[in-house]
C-alpha cells in the first residue's frame, strides 16, 4: 500500500496586529466580551492594497519549497483551499502555480470553507494512495478580511488572514499518514453562514454594496451549536473506529473558531488541553488556514508516530474529522 505523509510545512501570517483594543474603537465591543465568549486576543490582516489570498498562499508555499529543499519540477499538484479567491476566475491555486513556478503540476481551488484544509488533505491523499501522483502541496489560505464587516460587531472580532502549505509524498513505509477521515456535508447551513451578494445569485451591483451585501452574515447561535455537537461527533467516530483514546491520542488538532467550542472536543474525548492544538488567540478564525497554521506553530513538538485527530467545522454545513500518524 502507498501512504501519504507530509514532509513538511510553511505558514504566513501578515505583520499588521489587530488587537481588541483596537477593534474596540471601531465597534461596541472589550476585551474582556472577546476573551471570555471567543478566546481571541488578536488577528492578523493583510492591509497593502492590492494583495489577496494568493499573496498569502505563496508565501507559505514559498517557505515549505525552502524548508523541504524539493525540486519544484517534481510537484505533481497543487490544490488550495479557500473561500476568499482573488477572482471569480481564474482558480487561485493557478496564481499560486505560475508564481511558484511549478512547470509540471496541475492546480485547482476546493472549496470546503472552514473545513476545506483536511478536504483537501483527503483528496490529495487519495491522488497519492492511487499511485499517479507523488507529490502534492495541499494548502488552506483565507483573507477573511476581504468578506467581514468591521462595523459588525457580531463577527468583525472573529476572524483573520493567514495561509499554511503542506507537502504531501507518496512511501511505502506502513502504518504512517494519513490514515482515516470521516466527513459529511449538512446542507441545511445555507441561512445561518452566507455572504448574500458577490455570487451568481446576486452579483456585485450598486444596491449589493450599498446595503453591505457582500459581507459575511452569521446566525453566531445555531452555528455554534452544530459546531459544538458535530466536531465532537466526528471525533468521536474517528477516534473508536481507530482504537484511539487519551491514552494514545498526542493531539488533537481542531479548526479554531472558539475556544469555547475546542474546550467542548476536548472534553468530549476527556483529553487534557495539552493535547491539544490552539493558537486561536493570536490568530483569530482563519477559515481554511487554521489547521495548518496551528500544525506549522507546533511542528517542533511533533514526534513520529504521535497520533493526531484533524476535526473540522464551517459553512454549507461542511464537518468531519481525520486521523493522522505522524
Ligand atoms: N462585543 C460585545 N458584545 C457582542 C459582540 C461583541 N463583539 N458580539 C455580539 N455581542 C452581543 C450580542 O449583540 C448579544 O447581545 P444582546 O443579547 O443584547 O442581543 C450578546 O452579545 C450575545 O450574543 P450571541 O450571538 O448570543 O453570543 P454568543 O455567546 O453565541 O457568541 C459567537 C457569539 C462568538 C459568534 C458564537 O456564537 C460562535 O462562536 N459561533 C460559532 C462560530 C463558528 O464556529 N463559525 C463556524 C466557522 S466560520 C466559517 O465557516 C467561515
Amino acid at each position: 500500500r502507498i501512504n501519504a505523509v507530509i514532509t513538511g510545512i510553511g505558514g504566513y501570517v501578515p505583520d499588521y496586529v489587530l488587537n481588541n483594543e483596537e477593534l474596540s474603537r471601531m465597534v461596541d465591543t472589550n476585551d474582556e466580551w472577546i476573551m471570555t465568549r471567543v478566546g481571541i486576543k488578536e488577528r492578523r490582516i493583510l492591509t497593502e492594497e492590492g494583495l489577496g489570498t494568493s499573496y498569502m498562499a505563496r508565501k507559505a508555499a514559498k517557505q515549505l519549497l525552502r524548508k523541504t529543499g524539493v525540486d519544484p519540477d517534481t510537484i505533481d499538484a497543487l490544490i488550495l483551499s479557500t473561500s476568499t479567491a482573488d477572482y471569480q476566475f481564474p482558480s487561485t491555486a493557478s496564481i499560486v502555480l505560475g508564481k511558484l513556478g511549478l512547470r509540471n503540476a496541475f492546480a485547482f481551488d476546493l472549496w470546503g470553507a472552514c473545513c476545506g484544509f483536511l478536504y483537501a488533505l483527503d483528496v490529495a491523499a487519495n491522488m497519492i494512495q492511487s499511485g499517479r501522483h507523488k507529490k502534492i502541496i495541499v494548502i488552506g489560505a483565507d483573507k477573511m478580511s476581504s468578506v467581514v464587516d468591521y462595523k459588525d460587531r457580531s463577527t468583525c472580532a472573529l476572524f483573520g488572514d493567514g495561509a499554511a502549505a503542506v507537502l504531501l509524498e507518496a512511501t511505502t513505509e506502513q502504518n504512517i499518514g494519513v490514515m482515516d477521515s470521516y466527513f459529511r456535508t449538512d446542507g441545511k447551513g445555507l441561512p445561518f453562514l452566507h455572504t448574500k451578494a458577490g455570487g451568481s445569485v446576486c452579483p456585485a451591483s450598486h444596491f449589493s454594496v450599498d446595503h453591505r451585501l457582500h459581507y459575511l452574515f452569521q446566525e453566531g447561535r445555531t452555528v455554534f451549536r452544530y459546531a459544538v455537537t458535530n466536531m465532537s461527533d466526528d471525533c468521536a467516530l474517528i477516534a473508536e473506529r481507530n482504537n484511539l483514546d487519551k491514552t494514545n491520542i498526542a493531539y488533537v488538532v481542531p479548526h479554531q473558531a472558539n475556544m469555547r467550542i475546542i474546550e467542548a472536543v476536548a472534553k468530549r474525548l476527556d483529553l487534557p488541553m495539552e493535547n491539544v492544538m490552539v493558537n486561536i488567540e493570536h490568530y483569530g478564525n482563519t477559515s481554511a488556514a487554521t489547521i495548518p497554521l496551528a500544525l506549522w506553530d507546533n511542528e517542533k513538538n511533533l514526534k513520529k508516530g504521535d497520533n493526531l485527530i484533524f476535526t473540522a467545522f464551517g459553512a454549507g454545513f461542511v464537518h468531519g474529522a481525520s486521523y493522522y500518524k505522524w
